[in-house]
C-alpha cells in the first residue's frame, strides 16, 4: 500500500503592512482593543494587481524546490481559497499550475473556508493512498483584503493576505507516513459566517452585484464559542484514536483567527507554550493559507525537522473544521 508524506513547506508575504493603528484611523477601534481580543498586531496586504494565484505560485515554486521533487512529476494541484481569481472559473489551482508549468496535473480548487489547507490534505492523502496519484501539490492562498469590508470593525480587523503551499507524496515507508486527517462540517451555522451576496442565494440572483456585496459578514462572538468547543472535541479525539499523548506532539500548529482560541485548545491540551506555533499577531487571520504560513515560518527558522510530529486544526465558515497528525517528511 502507498503512504502520503508530507514533504516541504513554502510560504508567501506580501510586502505591504496594515497595522492596527492604520486601522484605528479606519473605523472605530484601537490597537488595545484588538490586541486584547485577537492577540493580531499587524497583517499583510497584497498589492492591488497582485491575484491570489501570483500569491499561491511564489508559495508553491518554494515547496516544489525544497521537496527535491521534479516539477513534472507533480500530477495534482488543489488549492484551498475563498478568494479566488476567478468567481467560477477557471479555478485558481489552474492558473497556479499553468504558471508553474505543470503540464498537464489535475487542478481544481476547494471551498472550505479556514479549514481549506486541512481539507487539501486529506484529498491529497486519499489520492496517493488509493494509488491514482503520486506527487501533490496543495496550496492555500488568499487575497482576503478583496473580500473584507473596511468599514466593518467586526471584521476588517481581523483578516489578511499571503499564501502557503505543500507537496505531499507517495511512499512505502509507513514511518514517513501522515498519520490521520479529520475533516467534519455543519451546514446549520451557515449564517454564523458567509460572503451573503453574488452566488445563487443572493438576494440579489445576479453576477451583477452592486459594490461591496461578497463581503465577509461573521457573527464574531457566537463563531469563536462554536469554534473552541468544536476544536477542542476534535483534537483531543484524533489524539485518543490514534493513541497519542500530546506531549508527543512537537509543534502544534492551529489555524491562526485569535490568540484567544489558540489558547484555548492547547490549554485542552495542556500543551507547553514551546509547542504550540503563533502567528497570529504579525498575518492576522489569512483563511485557508494561515497554517503553511506559520509551518513555513517554524521550517524557515530551522526548528521543523525530518520526523518531527505536527497536529494541525483548522475551523471556519461553513461550518468547517478539521485537524491532521502530520510527521514531518522530507526526502532523504
Ligand atoms: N474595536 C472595538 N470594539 C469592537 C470591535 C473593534 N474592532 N469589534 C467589536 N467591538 C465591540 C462590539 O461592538 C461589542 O461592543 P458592545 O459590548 O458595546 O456591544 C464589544 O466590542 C464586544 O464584541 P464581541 O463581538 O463580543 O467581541 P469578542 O470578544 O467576541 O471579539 C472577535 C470579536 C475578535 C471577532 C472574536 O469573536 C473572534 O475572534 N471570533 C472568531 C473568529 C473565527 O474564528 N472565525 C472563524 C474563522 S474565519 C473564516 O473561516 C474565514
Amino acid at each position: 500500500m502507498a503512504y502520503a508524506a508530507f514533504r516541504s513547506i513554502g510560504a508567501y508575504v506580501p510586502e505591504k503592512i496594515l497595522t492596527n493603528d492604520d486601522l484605528s484611523h479606519m473605523v472605530d477601534t484601537t490597537d488595545e482593543w484588538i490586541t486584547k481580543r485577537t492577540g493580531i498586531k499587524e497583517r499583510h496586504i497584497a498589492a492591488d494587481n497582485e491575484r491570489t494565484s501570483d500569491m499561491g505560485v511564489k508559495a508553491a515554486a518554494l515547496a516544489i524546490e525544497r521537496s527535491g521533487i521534479d516539477a513534472s512529476k507533480i500530477d495534482m494541484v488543489i488549492c484551498a481559497t475563498i478568494s479566488p481569481d476567478y468567481f467560477c472559473m477557471p479555478s485558481t489551482a489552474t492558473i497556479i499550475s499553468t504558471k508553474l508549468g505543470l503540464g498537464n496535473a489535475t487542478a481544481f480548487d476547494i471551498s472550505a473556508a479556514c479549514t481549506g489547507f486541512v481539507y487539501t490534505l486529506s484529498i491529497a492523502k486519499a489520492f496517493i493512498e488509493s494509488g491514482m496519484k503520486k506527487n501533490v501539490l496543495i496550496v492555500g492562498a488568499e487575497k482576503l483584503s478583496s473580500i473584507t469590508d473596511y468599514t466593518d470593525r467586526g471584521t476588517c480587523i481581523l483578516f489578511g493576505d499571503g499564501a502557503g503551499a505543500a507537496v505531499i507524496s507517495a511512499t512505502d515507508n509507513k514511518d514517513e507516513a501522515i498519520i490521520d486527517v479529520h475533516t467534519g462540517a455543519d451546514g446549520t451555522y451557515a449564517d454564523l459566517l458567509m460572503t451573503p451576496n453574488g452566488g445563487t442565494g443572493s438576494p440579489h440572483d445576479s453576477l451583477d452585484q452592486e459594490a461591496g456585496a461578497c463581503f465577509m459578514q461573521m457573527k464574531g462572538n457566537e463563531t469563536f464559542k462554536v469554534a473552541v468547543r468544536t476544536l477542542t472535541k476534535d483534537v483531543i479525539e484524533i489524539l485518543q484514536e490514534n493513541e497519542i499523548e500530546s506531549s508527543a506532539i512537537k509543534h502544534f500548529i492551529p489555524h491562526q483567527a485569535n490568540y484567544r482560541i489558540i489558547k484555548a485548545v492547547g490549554d485542552a491540551l495542556k500543551m507547553t507554550k514551546e509547542q504550540v506555533v503563533v502567528t497570529v499577531a504579525k498575518y492576522g487571520n489569512t483563511s485557508g493559507a494561515s497554517i503553511p504560513m506559520a509551518m513555513n515560518d517554524v521550517y524557515e527558522a530551522g526548528e521543523l525537522k525530518a520526523g518531527e510530529l505536527m497536529l494541525l486544526d483548522a475551523f471556519g465558515g461553513g461550518l468547517t473544521w478539521g485537524s491532521a497528525l502530520v510527521p514531518f517528511s522530507p526526502v532523504k
